[in-house]
């Protein structure tokens, strides 16, 4: 059963002459349990797609359905809603929040539910030990290893159990062992029956993937 289906999207940034058609027509689906690797030239659109699928940005024309409903976001509080027990995203490059530890980076992923206090902690501290980072709930970001980093990110992003989870490069900026720590969890995740879709550049991350999707400029 497909989880999500985008017909004939199209997405274009600028107006008029400095107009730039980013997708043009686009139609896939995203099959529940799969684990799909997205891949494509820079400036490919990528990024505008995940943006897309989140509803972090809104696509001009063409039909998104998730789960068989139509998805039509207009503003930021649609989106928020929208993703809330749906969809939890890796973004590029972390986007931690420094002055937060890595307990309360993770929590952060909560905040739009409705669980009680002891309920968000005992959820949060669930997280820090499968991700194996619960040693390092007190510190803080920028004393963290870049897979510790990563970690503390996929925390975040799985600590309400999303179905979907949207990841942008969750490996782009680690070395290759770690790497391949990164993605045995995600892996473990998607085993356990988290979908996704993992934005790469790299052949080997799109090989452990289920299926690859390649968008052309
Ligand atoms: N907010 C924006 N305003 C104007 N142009 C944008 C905006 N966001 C993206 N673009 C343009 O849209 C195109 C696609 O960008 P996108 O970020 O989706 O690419 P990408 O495939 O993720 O690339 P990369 O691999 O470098 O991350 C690029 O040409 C980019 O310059
Ligand atoms: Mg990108």
């Amino acid at each position: 059963m497909a989880l999500l289906k985008l017909k004939n999207i199209t997405k274009s940034y600028g107006k008029e002459e400095r107009r730039t058609l980013v997708l043009d027509r686009l139609s896939m689906a995203i099959e529940e349990g799969e684990m799909l690797a997205v891949m494509g030239k820079s400036g490919s659109g990528k990024t505008t797609l995940l943006n897309i699928i989140a509803g972090i940005d809104y696509l001009d024309d063409g039909d998104y359905e998730f789960l068989d409903e139509p998805v039509n976001l207009r503003k930021t509080s649609d989106g928020v809603r929208f993703r809330r027990n749906r969809i939890g995203i890796i973004v590029q490059h972390f986007a931690l929040i420094n002055d937060f530890t890595v307990y309360e980076n993770v929590e952060m992923g909560l905040w739009e539910t409705k669980m009680s206090q002891k309920e968000r902690r005992t959820r949060t501290m669930q997280i820090l030990d499968q991700l194996d980072i619960q040693a390092l709930a007190d510190r803080y970001p920028p004393e963290l290893s870049g897979g510790e980093k990563q970690r503390t990110a996929i925390g975040r992003a799985i600590v309400g159990k999303p179905r979907l989870v949207l990841a942008d490069e969750p490996t782009g900026a680690l070395d290759n062992q770690t790497e391949h720590n990164i993605m045995d969890i995600l892996t473990k995740l998607n085993q356990d029956g988290t979908t996704m879709m993992i934005i790469t550049h790299d052949e080997d991350i799109a090989k452990r993937c289920t299926r690859i999707v390649e968008l052309k400029k």
